[in-house]
C-alpha cells in the first residue's frame, strides 16, 4: 500500500539519540525533544510526551538501547533501567510487552547495536501489524460514517495507527463517508492529535465532545465506533481511554456496532478479566485545569482514571494483525492466540 494517509510518527533514532515528538505541544509547536539516558524517556513516558499503547512500548524498547550505550555491559544498571521503564505507565500492557522482548538480548550481554536491530524490529513489525489490521478492519465497514476516540493513529503507535489504521484504510478504499471524533477530555487527544493527523493526512474530521456521541448515534449518523486498546484481557474485555465504555453501551444501545483494532502485544493472556487490569490515576489537576489554567471552581476535586474496561460483551469485533475475533470470548482470545 503507498505511504499516502501516513505522513506522521512520533519517535526517531538518530546518530544513538532517541527522539520523541512532543505530543502535549501538538498542534500548536511541533517540538522533537532529544533523549540520551533511559530515566528521562521513563519520565516523558509518564509525562505524556510520547503516548499510545504500542508508542510507549517502542520508546521503551529505545531506551533499553540508551541504557546500554551509558551503561556500556553493567548489566545490573541496566535492568534497573528497565525498571523505571516499567513503572512509568501501568495500563498499556505493551509497555511490558516490549520490555520483555528486549530482557533476554539484555541479559544475554547483547551489544547496543545489536539491542538498537530489536527495538528496530520491533517498530517496523508494528507498522506492519498496523497496515494488516487496516486491511481487515476496512474490509468489515460498508460504508457510513464512523466515530473514534482518543489518538490511536501514527502518533499512537510506531506509524499509520491502529483504530485511526482501519479509518485510513477505510477511507481510501472509500469504505467511510465521514470521520466523528470525541475531542477526549481531559488530555484532549481527539481534538489536539487525532484531529491534526487526519487533517495532515487530508481525511477531513468533525470533532465532538464526548457528551454528544449518544446525540449523534441517535441521528443514525454512526455505523461505527472505532476504538484502539491499551490491554485486552484473555477473556476479551477491553482497557482503553476513559470514555470508551460509555460509547460501548452507547453503541449497543443504538445498534451501532463497535470494533476495537489492536496489535497482538496489546492482548495479555495473564490477565484474566478486565477487572484484573490495573488503571491509571492521574493527577486531578488534569480535570481541574484546561490548557495549564484553573477552570474548576477553587475546592473541588476531581476523579481522573485514564482508562475504563468495555466488557467483551459489549464488543462486536477485535481486530489484530492475526485476524479478527467477532463476538469475542475466552474460547476466541485462546484460539487467536494459540494460533488454532
Ligand atoms: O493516555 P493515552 O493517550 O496514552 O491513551 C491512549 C489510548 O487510550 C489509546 O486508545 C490506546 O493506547 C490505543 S493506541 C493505538
Amino acid at each position: 500500500m503507498p505511504q499516502s494517509h501516513d505522513n506522521v510518527r512520533a519517535m526517531r533514532w538518530r546518530e544513538d539519540t532517541l527522539e520523541l515528538l512532543d505530543q502535549r505541544l501538538l498542534p500548536a509547536e511541533e517540538r522533537w525533544n532529544r533523549y540520551r539516558d533511559a530515566p528521562a524517556v521513563a519520565q516523558a513516558i509518564h509525562d505524556m510526551v510520547v503516548r499510545g499503547a504500542p508508542a510507549i512500548g517502542i520508546t521503551a524498547a529505545y531506551a533499553v538501547v540508551l541504557s546500554s550505550l551509558q551503561h556500556e555491559g553493567d548489566l545490573a544498571a541496566i535492568l534497573a533501567d528497565m525498571d523505571r521503564l516499567a513503572a512509568a505507565r501501568p495500563t498499556a500492557v505493551n509497555l511490558f510487552w516490549a520490555l520483555e522482548r528486549m530482557r533476554p538480548l539484555v541479559e544475554a550481554g547483547a551489544t547496543a547495536e545489536r539491542l538498537l536491530v530489536e527495538a528496530r524490529a520491533i517498530h517496523e513489525e508494528d507498522i506492519a501489524a498496523n497496515r494488516r489490521m487496516g486491511e481487515l478492519g476496512a474490509a468489515l465497514i460498508e460504508g457510513g460514517e464512523v466515530l473514534t476516540h482518543c489518538n490511536t493513529g501514527s502518533l499512537a503507535t510506531g506509524g499509520y495507527g491502529t483504530a485511526l489504521g482501519v479509518i485510513r484504510s477505510a477511507w481510501a478504499a472509500g469504505r467511510i463517508e465521514a470521520v466523528h471524533a470525541d475531542e477526549t477530555r481531559p488530555w484532549l487527544q481527539g481534538s489536539r492529535l487525532t484531529a491534526w493527523e487526519l487533517v495532515h493526512d487530508g481525511i477531513p474530521v468533525t470533532l465532538n465532545c464526548e457528551g454528544a456521541a449518544a446525540a449523534l448515534m441517535r441521528a443514525g449518523r454512526v455505523s461505527w465506533v472505532i476504538v484502539g486498546s491499551d490491554r485486552i484481557a484473555a477473556n476479551g474485555d477491553v482497557a482503553n481511554k476513559i470514555g470508551t465504555y460509555a460509547l460501548a453501551v452507547l453503541a449497543r444501545h443504538h445498534g451501532v456496532r463497535f470494533m476495537v483494532v489492536a496489535p497482538a502485544s496489546t492482548i495479555d493472556m495473564g490477565t484474566e478479566s478486565g477487572n484484573d487490569i490495573p488503571i491509571e490515576q492521574r493527577d486531578p489537576d488534569e480535570v481541574l485545569s484546561l490548557a495549564g489554567r484553573r477552570v474548576a471552581a477553587e475546592g473541588a476535586q476531581a476523579w481522573n482514571p485514564a482508562f475504563d474496561v468495555t466488557p467483551a460483551e459489549l464488543v462486536d469485533a477485535i481486530v489484530t494483525e492475526r485476524g479478527v475475533v467477532e463476538r469475542p470470548d475466552s474460547a476466541a482470545m485462546r484460539a487467536l492466540m494459540s494460533g488454532s
